[in-house]
């Protein structure tokens, strides 16, 4: 009567029973994106064929002492008029004993050997030329350098296919984990400790990883994905990795500014952007070559961007990115400037040498009448957001104080902090490439045309 309640009561739980099997294995298989059964590297293979290993020799073992457990179970039940009687007891036995000391000491050295090789081969990396990245966590994100190719990117990694790859990886502030399943085994990226992993990508393709060390709030949030591509679309990338943004539409232009004057610049770095120098943020350069936002949390869409400047506290609880709500109003941006910074931060990388053959709108009309190149110095001032940072005469809302102010300028006898003599040849020198005439300096290359920089001379003599 009693087994007949336990076994209706099992038969209840049947529903239950299939949902946990099959959560079970969509932890396996899924889509696949995580699989840690599939594996699509040497690296990935070695930990595999071990994982296998271990999991048949211990699901043998399992059916040896569950068929040994239903046996005794039933061979020396209680049977009827036993009720109250003690079975024949024994003490030790030696045969057994040792039989059952030998066999799991020879299954424990069956299963260190190929583990020892394996960890040998992990944490040698190969003699072929290799490519080296470092992957710093931070909470909630990840910073990947290229300290060959002098670029860093954010929550993307991009790897040419077939190149060993030295993932160097450490952490900014708590113990993370990089785990990119598919391709190579997990490791922690400890603070002020560089942890190595090796793997050679064979396939052409995306691959998503995720934080595996607990590491605060948004740890489940902590994603990223790994895009391995042809050399050649690789060698791109790296180029487009370090070209500005060509902000060609009027919103994009405006976005810019607001990139500089919103605070933005303060933790994130973008390329053409000499001003945006945070690092608490990831670099946003060549945004549009990623497919994922805010550390893997939204696929990379303008909707999606907008939606993160806007709530980045709801997509991902916790995480630093938050402007500040200046005082006396409501929001820090605005649902039209989000629109305005995503347009900026989606431009494709300029063309090679665009900017500086590009004759676009206001420097077209530059050669008109000198009135109107007043107007069109106005204009290419307040595009550039020269304004952020200086205070030039005439033209509204430039009211910065990171560079000096430009009220008497034609007046000086040097510019570019006393580096040039004040000419309009130097100050067309300067003001092509500020970079060169003074490394430090935080004045921006604005990637100005001839004829946009022919204006702005003829305009700042003036002053
Ligand atoms: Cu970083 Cu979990």
């Amino acid at each position: 009567m009693h087994l007949k309640r336990i076994l209706v009561s099992l038969h209840a739980l049947r529903p239950l029973a299939a949902l946990a099997l099959a959560g079970l294995l969509a932890g396996c298989f899924g889509d696949g994106k995580q699989s840690t059964i599939i594996s699509d590297t040497d690296s990935a293979r070695v930990i595999l064929d071990i994982y296998a290993l271990v999991t048949w020799i211990t699901l043998g073992i399992f059916v040896v002492v569950a068929v040994l457990l239903a046996y005794a179970l039933i061979r020396y039940r209680a049977r009827e008029g036993q009720e109250g009687q003690l079975p024949r007891q024994v003490h030790g036995n030696t045969a057994l004993e040792l039989i059952w000391t030998i066999i799991p000491a020879l299954i424990l050295i069956f299963i260190a050997v190929p583990t020892w090789s394996g960890i040998f081969r992990a944490s040698q990396p190969p003699e072929a030329e290799t490519m080296t990245v470092r992957a710093v966590g931070h909470q909630w994100w990840w910073e990947f350098e290229y300290p060959e190719q002098g670029i860093t990117s954010g929550n993307e990694m991009f790897l040419p296919v077939d190149r060993p790859v030295v993932v160097e990886t450490t952490s900014d502030d708590v113990i993370h984990s990089f785990w990119v399943p598919r391709l190579a085994g997990k490791i922690d990226s400890v603070p002020g400790k560089d942890n190595l992993l090796w793997f050679t990508p064979e396939k052409t393709g995306l691959y998503y990883g995720q934080c595996a060390e607990f590491c605060g709030t948004s740890h489940a949030n902590m994603r990223f994905r790994v895009h391995v591509v042809t050399q050649e679309r690789f060698d791109e990338w790296v180029a487009n990795q370090q070209r500005p943004p060509a902000v060609e539409s009027a919103q994009a232009q405006a976005g810019e500014q607001l990139f500089v004057t919103k605070s933005c610049i303060s933790c994130h770095q973008m390329a053409g952007q000499p001003l945006a120098t945070g690092v608490l943020g990831p670099d946003l350069s060549n945004l549009p070559s990623r497919t994922s936002l805010a550390g893997g949390m939204l696929e990379l869409s303008r909707d999606n961007l907008v939606e993160w400047i806007l709530r980045p506290q709801e997509i991902k609880p916790g995480n630093f990115m938050n402007v500040p709500v200046p005082a006396g109003e409501a929001q820090a941006v605005s649902q039209e400037e989000a629109e305005l910074l995503a347009a900026y931060l989606l431009s494709e990388p300029a063309e090679p040498g665009a900017q500086a053959e590009q004759p676009a709108g206001a420097a077209e009309s530059a050669g008109a009448a000198d009135g109107d190149g007043e107007l069109i110095a106005e204009q290419i001032i307040t595009q550039n957001g020269c304004g952020a940072c200086h205070v030039i005469p005439g033209v509204e809302g430039t009211a910065g104080t990171i560079g000096p102010s430009l009220e008497g300028l034609s007046e000086r006898e040097t510019i570019a902090e006393g580096a040039l003599e004040n000419t309009p040849e130097n100050m067309r020198t300067w003001l092509s490439n500020p970079q060169a005439v003074k490394p430090d300096s935080v004045m921006p290359n604005l990637n100005l045309s001839e004829s946009q920089i022919d204006t702005l001379v003829e305009f700042l003599s003036e002053l």
